[in-house]
């Protein structure tokens, strides 16, 4: 490859503009011409592309967001719409392109592959939601944002010795719910791919006040339903725990990212430049037990990604 591209697709996540900067910095390093689209594929697919220099990333390996900005595009959902993506890629003379997203943006990556554009996917979402990497990029600086706002929930729980829910993101994984739930010590943690049943659920909360704590925190993936509605359940089976619904929304995707999530970023960008390099095409970049690692997209997007049951149990064990 010669000239690269690199663009951001469906919803943001804290990280993004560390591996664009990454990509942009490696290709330049490696002696490639890089250019940035804006708007995802509908950037693409109106001809929304620049050129970029070491300078035009400068200055945002801090910032959450992405400066490449991100859209849902239905148009590039069509075979019409693909051919004319790679079309004007190959008008541009541009040979390899790089896709931050999720599932979504891997399908638009495999497609353009087949098509005679060498891809890589790198893995932006804050649902860790995406196989063949142990995480995604923005999921540990989401995890850590609904920590904070569950510690600030605690204080005022305890003050008024009440049940506090979470709604919390994660499309429809529990991987958010899970991680954070253990790291703030939630008393329970719902996600769709563990069955439960809210009269246990309220009956325990119940004997939990019963034998001295003097709060109880329910985290809610979004995959099993709203807040609101736990709270009604619980309110109707046990209504002295006085349940208050938080939905933490839109504020999990911003601000920041951590040194973990800049981290992995710029590692899964340079190594996505390096592999474009190497003559590979068609793959998902990710982080396996700490090592950079290539599987075919096909293969990532067809795996769902397994659930963490130990952590799930050991969430349980400790949260008595
Ligand atoms: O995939 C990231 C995510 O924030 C999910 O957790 C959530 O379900 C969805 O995007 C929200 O989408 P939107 O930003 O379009 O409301």
């Amino acid at each position: 490859v010669k000239k690269i591209a690199v663009l951001t697709s469906g919803g943001d996540s804290q990280g993004m503009n560390a591996a664009v900067r990454a990509v942009v910095r490696s290709g330049l390093f490696y002696g490639l011409e890089v250019f940035g689209i804006q708007r995802g594929y509908q950037g693409l697919l109106n001809n929304d592309i620049f050129s970029m220099d070491i300078r035009s990333v400068g200055d945002i390996i801090q910032r959450g967001g992405t400066i490449l900005q991100s859209a849902r595009c239905l148009e590039f959902k069509t075979p019409e719409g693909q051919q004319k993506g790679a079309q004007i890629l190959r008008d541009r003379g541009i040979d390899g392109l790089v896709v931050i997203g999720g599932d979504g943006s891997y399908q638009g990556a495999e497609k353009l592959s087949k098509l005679g554009i060498k891809t890589m996917g790198l893995p932006g979402t804050i649902d860790n939601d995406i196989s063949f990497t142990d995480y995604t990029i923005g999921f540990d600086t989401a995890v850590g944002i609904v920590v904070d706002a569950v510690n600030k929930l605690r204080d005022t729980m305890s003050s008024h010795e009440r049940a506090s829910v979470v709604e919390v993101m994660g499309r429809h994984a529990g991987d958010i719910a899970l991680h954070a739930g253990l790291a703030a010590g939630a008393e329970t943690i719902l996600v769709p791919e563990v069955p439960f049943d809210l009269n246990e659920v309220a009956d325990r909360m119940r004997q939990n006040f019963d034998k001295g704590k003097r709060h109880s925190i329910v985290i809610v993936a979004e995959g099993v339903g709203k807040g609101e509605e736990v709270v009604q359940a619980i309110k109707e089976r046990q209504p002295s725990l006085e349940p208050r619904a938080t939905v933490l929304g839109h504020i999990q995707r911003g601000g920041s990212p951590t040194p973990f999530d800049r981290n992995l970023a710029s590692r899964l960008g340079d190594f996505a430049v390096r592999s474009l390099i190497a003559g590979e095409s068609n793959k998902a970049c990710g982080m396996i037990g700490g090592e950079m690692v290539l599987t075919d997209i096909e293969k990532v997007v067809a795996t769902k990604k397994q659930f963490d049951m130990e952590l799930y149990e050991l969430a349980s064990r400790l949260s008595q």
